[in-house]
């Protein structure tokens, strides 16, 4: 029987899939993909301030993950939403923002308890900021926002829904030989097809593969653009998910999310490394040209954890009193490492350098 779009998916095979997933051009794809990502995670425990990473990187994930949801903003309000109260902001750019509090909601969890249902539902909770529940009634569709014609509709029916997942949970920690790379694929394809909530499902999915990455030890902070591959490649991204349910397309769908491990694991370590490098020669302009009482390692530091840094921010780090504060700030901006602007009633200090690296 032909697939019909239209039609609730409720034929949905349980996992594992009965396909070959270790083909030649997989297993090929797979070494040169886990080999970029070791580099990503080598790179990122140098880093002497791991917090620098948590906080900047995930913006723009978000900012991408978002993205392919129609959902867009800029770099700039984003940054400025986060830094200060009295910002205009737009739904948007809340929108954004919160996708970094469901990545770090996340990765906390998991800190101390195993990837689940109940994890993926306090992420998309936190994502959509309203408790969300897995569907009850029909009428989720997934379609084409250009034409509105209908791509798929997934399964219906909570028991079903429910069923589907503990079956994707049970995926997700028997090891069944897979590599780690291929089964994140095949994740990623089962939870989007199960679609499990009203919304949200694209970015709480997208979370989830970072999130398994850390599980499995491949990754020891949320940091990768994977969503920057994605919107580089959306069409394809729908066809291929497409493509599993319609043909059973696996090897094309795993390559894909291979590619996209690969080039943003690359992508993401040279970012990591170029911020570090930028950190060292920011420590020492800062040592040679700053007034020796102005001068800590911390100051910088917090700089790059905050690249719209504000006083409150160095008093809260235990660096000094306001009014300290706020004169280290006005030294850091004579000597050109900051930039100050208003926003609102507050002085904030950009770093833009750092900013110009984490655009790009
Ligand atoms: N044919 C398909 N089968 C299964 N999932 C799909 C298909 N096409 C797109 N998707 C997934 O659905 C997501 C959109 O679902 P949605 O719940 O609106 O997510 P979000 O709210 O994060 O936008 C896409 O990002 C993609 O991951
Ligand atoms: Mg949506």
């Amino acid at each position: 029987m032909a697939f019909d779009p239209t039609g609730p998916y409720n034929e949905l095979a349980s996992l594992p899939p009965t396909a070959d997933l270790q083909t030649k051009p997989i297993l090929k794809e797979c070494i040169s993909a886990s080999r970029a990502l070791a580099e990503l995670k080598g790179a990122g425990d140098r880093i002497p301030n791991q917090r620098i990473l948590i906080n900047s990187i995930p913006l723009q994930e978000g900012r991408l993950s978002s993205e392919i949801e129609n959902i867009v903003t800029t770099d700039d309000k984003l940054f400025k939403a986060a830094v200060s109260k009295d910002a205009p902001v737009d739904p948007q750019t809340k929108e954004v923002l919160r996708y970094r509090t469901a990545l770090k909601r996340g990765y906390d969890v998991l800190a101390k308890r195993p990837l689940s249902t109940n994890l993926l539902i306090g992420v998309c909770s936190a994502l959509l900021d309203t408790p969300v529940e897995i569907r009850k009634i029909p009428g989720t569709r997934i379609s084409n926002p250009a034409t509105g014609e209908v791509l798929y509709t997934p399964p219906v029916g909570e028991p079903l829904i429910r069923d589907k997942l503990a079956n994707l949970e049970e995926f997700i920690h028997i090891d069944n030989g897979l590599d780690p790379l291929i089964r994140m694929a095949v994740i990623h394809y089962q939870f989007e097809a199960i679609h499990p909530f009203h919304d949200g499902n694209g970015r709480t999915g997208r979370i989830l593969n970072i999130l398994y990455l850390v599980q499995e030890g491949l990754l020891r902070l949320p940091v990768l653009y994977l969503s920057r591959y994605i919107i580089m490649h959306k069409t394809e991204y729908y066809q291929l998910l497409r493509a599993v349910t319609e043909d059973k397309a696996w090897e094309d769908w795993i390559l894909y999310m291979l590619a996209a491990i690969e080039e943003t694991a690359r992508w993401t370590c040279q970012k990591v490394l170029a911020i570090r490098s930028l950190l060292d020669s920011t420590v020492e302009f800062c040592r040679e040209k700053l007034r020796g009482n102005v001068y800590s390692k911390e100051l910088v530091e917090l700089i790059f954890f905050q690249p719209y840094c504000k006083i409150a921010y160095v008093v809260q780090a235990g660096i000094a009193e306001r009014k300290t504060a706020s004169a280290y700030l006005r030294e850091l901006e004579k000597a050109g490492v900051l930039e100050s602007a208003k926003v609102g009633r507050e002085r904030i200090y950009v770093n833009p350098k750092l900013l110009d690296l984490l655009k790009g």
